[in-house]
């Protein structure tokens, strides 16, 4: 008994709170299963790669006080189709990018992260 109770809390632990939609969550689980380990979504809050904040219609390589850019992104602009391709192959959009990760293959696991990133206004 006691043992499920400690699988319980457990349980409550690591599922994510709060109100928002499954369909949110599925979204928000995508980031986080692809990107949250290098990619923080909280403003100014920049890690081994820049915040996603306000990064939806930004210009590419911009984001203050982020300093591990490879310049090989200048004169881009997120939308959903520069972000799809960047993720789906990195060296597709740049071939100096040093975002260098297991790309994401799934279109549609895509277009959730997408659809996340888009939700982050600034
Ligand atoms: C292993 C760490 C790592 C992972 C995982 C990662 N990134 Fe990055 N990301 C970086 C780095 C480093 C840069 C800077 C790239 C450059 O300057 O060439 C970057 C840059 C970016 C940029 C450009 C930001 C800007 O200011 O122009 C976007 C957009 C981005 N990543 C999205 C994503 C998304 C979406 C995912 C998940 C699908 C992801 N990244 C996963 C490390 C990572």
């Amino acid at each position: 008994m006691s043992q499920l109770k400690t699988f319980i809390i457990m349980l409550l632990l690591i599922t994510p709170t709060g109100a928002a939609s499954a369909k949110e969550d599925e979204e928000r689980i995508a980031f986080n299963n692809h990107c949250r380990m290098c990619h923080s979504i909280r403003p100014n809050d920049n890690r081994l790669g820049p915040t996603m904040y306000g990064i939806f219609g930004a210009q590419a390589g911009r984001v203050a006080g982020y300093g591990g850019y490879s310049g090989g992104l200048s004169g881009l602009v997120w939308d959903e189709l520069t972000l799809d391709r960047f993720i789906a192959d990195p060296a597709s959009v740049s071939s100096s990018t040093n975002m260098i990760f297991p790309p994401v293959k799934d279109a549609e696991e895509r277009k959730k992260i997408i659809r996340f990133i888009r939700s982050l206004a600034k």
